[in-house]
């Protein structure tokens, strides 16, 4: 009932001179609130055209995607750039911290750039930041943190306007694989203890494990689903997706 994301038949394609690339061909999607659904697909299969669309960071060919019911395509920019600020938090893979700040400074950066209170928005960071254990390292710059840290601080910022949808293209491609293990089990913890609604882009089995459901793109279409993903270990999940991406 409460869909927090409808997509319907979603088609973005690229042209390059006479030549049009279909990144994605038709997808349609509902993720209910408090979800965690991570989306799978080999190099070039359309994950980061979906999760960029789903973020209002571009615009679809045709199709529609409904954030809590409201078509992001569909209005005008400024509505858009309100929403994506409001409703929508997006975490990268290269973490995309300014060097120049403390982990506190760039969580409650967009709050002050929003208009916001100095006072309440480092109150907010600093829970944020506890949130995602980073208590220990507020005042450091990104540069003095490894890189599954520097990740957390991106998150804490991602959640700092309460999202109705947080959303991770590749968030654990430049960790170790050690790194990357804590961050999908933040990314959970943060699913199961605050009833955020988590999507988020990855090829690495050992992370999709971690999703309630794991949609397998290829060549921009959704060519299978896994709904039991919880129940499988890595191994299986890597051989399930074969089975569907082949
Ligand atoms: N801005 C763009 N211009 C032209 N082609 C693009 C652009 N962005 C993505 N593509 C193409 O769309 C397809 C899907 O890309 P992408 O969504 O980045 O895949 P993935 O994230 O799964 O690796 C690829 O063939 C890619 O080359
Ligand atoms: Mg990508």
């Amino acid at each position: 009932m409460s869909a927090v994301l409808q997509v319907k038949d979603l088609r973005k394609t690229f042209r390059l001179g006479a030549e049009s690339v279909h990144a994605l061909d038709g997808v349609s999607l509902d993720v209910p609130a408090g979800e965690f659904l991570v989306i799978m697909g080999a190099s070039g299969s359309g994950k980061s055209t979906l999760l960029h669309l789903i973020g209002g960071l571009d615009l679809p060919t045709s199709g529609e995607i409904l954030i809590e019911g409201q078509d992001i395509a569909a209005m005008s920019d400024r509505k858009r750039t309100m929403l994506r600020r409001s409703r929508l938090g997006v975490v990268f893979q290269n973490f995309n911290l300014l060097p120049t700040l403390t982990a506190i400074e760039n969580v409650a950066l967009p709050s002050l750039i929003g208009g916001g209170n100095n006072g309440s928005a480092q109150t907010v960071a600093k829970e944020l930041l506890e949130s995602v254990d980073m208590n220990h390292r507020m005042q450091h710059r990104p540069q003095a943190l490894s890189g599954g840290e520097q990740q957390r601080v991106a998150i804490a910022r991602a959640l700092l306007n309460d999202p109705a949808l947080l959303l991770a293209d590749e968030p654990t491609g430049n960790l170790d694989s050690h790194h990357a293990e804590s961050i999908w089990t933040l990314l959970r913890k943060l699913v199961d203890e605050q009833q955020r609604t988590v999507i988020a882009v990855t090829h690495e089995p050992i992370g999709a494990r971690f999703a309630d459901r794991i949609v397998v793109l290829k060549d921009g279409k959704i060519v299978g689903t896994i709904n039991d993903s919880r129940n499988l270990d890595a191994t299986l999940v890597a051989t399930r997706y074969t089975e569907l991406a082949r």
